[in-house]
């Protein structure tokens, strides 16, 4: 963050403390920081399936692939208002899925229960999907499994393992 006195700090140790400073910072900080993931994860031509240690993983929390994005859909549907779905690996090393408001995420001091590092994040807010789907939440969330590029997110993992490890 140029010109403040945050500027030697990455947005992660920003958003890490967020609690310490101004709503500005929790919004524009957050939201910087997750649209920067949302585009990174999304492709027009996609891995569909993930495999390796990412796979395992999931199944192991999930049971499987479809389970993990019903409950990421059912993360996004259940979210009133605007927000973010997430996939996300928790500092004891689990996966977990949850749903901020506003443009919070799991990085935040501010999420107690859902603090972690993300994986994936689903944008739900209206802005995201109403001139495609107007108000129909889960026809977007479920188009957004078609772009979703899982080569992205097995390198978001395996850059969080090496931070937990
Ligand atoms: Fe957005």
């Amino acid at each position: 963050m140029t010109g403040t006195e945050l500027e030697n700090k990455t947005v992660e140790e920003v958003l890490n403390e967020v609690s310490k400073h101004s709503p500005a910072i929790r919004n524009n900080g957050g939201g910087h920081y997750n649209h920067s993931l949302f585009w990174k994860i999304l492709s027009p031509q996609p891995k569909l399936v993930p495999d390796g240690k990412l796979l395992e993983a999931i199944n192991n929390s999930f049971g499987s692939l479809e389970q993990l994005k019903e409950e990421i859909n059912k993360a996004g549907l259940g979210q009133f208002g605007s927000g973010w779905a997430w996939l996300l690996v928790k500092y004891n090393g689990s996966l977990m899925v949850s749903s901020t408001p506003n443009q919070d995420n799991p990085l935040m001091d501010t999420s107690i229960i859902s603090r972690g590092f993300p994986l994936l994040g689903v944008d739900v807010w209206e802005h995201a999907y109403y001139l495609k789907y107007q108000n129909k939440r889960a026809d977007y969330l479920n188009a957004f499994w078609s772009l979703l590029d899982w080569s992205a997110v097995e390198k978001v993992y395996a850059e969080v393992l090496q931070k937990i490890k």
